[in-house]
């Protein structure tokens, strides 16, 4: 029997579709000699759907039309139980469409990439790929996520964060806050969305709030940074867990105005675009080898800090002026699942994929060893053992 992965991807996300695009890439990569792949689609309205429709991407232009040529399915929040069940309940027969044996999770973007989607695989026990609850939180939040960084001497530019609601009721003081420690100009982003949805930058007090006001159209918490004006961007791929990682190539994605727009980075600003890997980049990235190393080694860290795991993308920003390098941001799954990235270093798309599937087998069995409870049963002791237990939760 080969192993059977399910492949999740779409979501509640501003970044569906570029999952969808990543998932089907990945889909086609892994090695059907040894796995058997089930598609599980999510959609915009959080439906789970299965089915071989969902792997040709020229498909998804007419979703209904697609939906109606699959089958919606569910898991149970129920530890142990790796079925994926049919959402209509046959009259006879079982409603066991497939067992899944591991998962890999191809979905960007807010209530998905967040820990929120990690937080039912956790829950149903299934080993999965990529990062756990805590770290996908952590690497999704800007702002606690530059927190980390900077209590671990990763260099971060200089922010300043604030809720919806001090925005709301101490606007002047959040302001001040922001002139005070940054002055201008500044970039403002929503804290926890990805494909620059929500971004802006602000050269002086009416943009900052027209900026500020556009952000917090997405979030509950917002993040504004000094603009570092002449930069460079460039990214690493980080493929591992915190005790044995790999750093790829670099890559240097080539941008045009002020920073990569959304429409930029995946549509290919329009005709002949062929989805992501039409946006233009530089691989290997042409930078001198220590700050290549220098670049490798930031990137490291982040990963490991934030106690990441499966495939993540650092994107570093480099001060054209200065040299100096700084963390922006960590995709715990990203774009294509940076296999570009891989095969520039060496690793094949279907190589990546086989290590994915093992790292999180690796992962299930380290988390098997621990204890979760104990068996004994307190209220089997009797006496004051019950009565007591009240309060007796030190
Ligand atoms: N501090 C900054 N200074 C200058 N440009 C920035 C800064 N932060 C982000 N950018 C630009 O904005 C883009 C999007 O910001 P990023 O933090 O990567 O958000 P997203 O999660 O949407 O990708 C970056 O790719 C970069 O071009
Ligand atoms: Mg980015």
């Amino acid at each position: 029997m080969k192993t059977n992965i399910g492949v999740f991807f779409g979501g509640r996300s501003t970044e569906h579709e570029i999952s969808v695009i990543s998932a089907s890439q990945a889909m086609h990569a892994i090695d059907r000699e040894k796995y058997d792949v089930t598609p599980i689609y999510i959609t915009k309205q959080g439906h789970w759907y299965t089915g071989d429709a969902l792997l040709d991407v020229k498909n998804y232009r007419n979703i209904p039309e697609l939906l109606k040529q699959c089958q919606e399915v569910y898991m149970r929040p129920v530890y142990d139980d790796y079925n994926l069940y049919r959402g209509t309940k046959k009259m006879f027969g079982s409603d066991v469409l497939t067992k899944l044996d591991v998962v890999i999770p191809v979905l960007h973007g807010s209530n998905v990439e967040d820990g929120i989607f990690e937080g039912v695989l956790q829950t149903i026990g299934i080993p999965y790929a990529g990062c756990d609850v805590l770290s996908s939180a952590n690497g999704m939040d800007k702002i606690t996520m530059k927190m980390i960084l900077q209590a671990n001497d990763v260099p971060v530019v200089d922010y300043v964060w604030f809720t919806d609601n001090e925005w709301g009721n101490r606007r002047d003081e959040v302001v001040d806050r922001i002139e005070k420690r940054l002055g201008y100009p500044v970039i403002v982003k929503p804290a926890n969305l990805g494909s620059s949805v929500g971004i802006g930058s602000a050269h002086n007090r009416e943009q900052l709030i027209e900026k500020i006001n556009e952000a917090e159209r997405y979030s509950m918490r917002m993040i504004v940074e000094h603009l570092v004006e002449d930069l460079q961007e460039i990214n690493c791929s980080v493929l591992g867990d915190c005790d044995d990682y790999r750093m790829s190539v670099l890559e240097e994605p080539i941008k045009s105005g002020d920073f990569l727009t959304y429409d930029q980075k995946y549509l290919g600003g329009g005709k002949g675009s062929k989805g992501m890997q039409s946006a233009q980049k530089r691989i290997p990235a042409e930078l001198p080898k220590e700050e290549t190393e220098r670049i490798q080694y930031l990137a490291g860290e982040t990963f490991r800090v934030l106690s990441c795991h499966g495939v993540s993308r650092v994107d570093v920003i480099v001060d054209r002026n200065t040299r100096k390098v700084y963390v922006n941001e960590i995709n715990t799954i990203p774009g294509s699942l940076s296999f570009y990235l891989w095969e520039a270093t060496g690793l094949p798309f279907d190589k990546l994929m086989d290590t994915l599937v093992k790292l999180a087998l690796k992962r299930k069995r380290q988390q098997s060893l621990k204890t979760v409870s104990y068996d004994q049963n307190i209220f089997s002791l009797g006496g004051g053992g019950v009565k007591g237990a009240k309060g007796t939760k030190a």
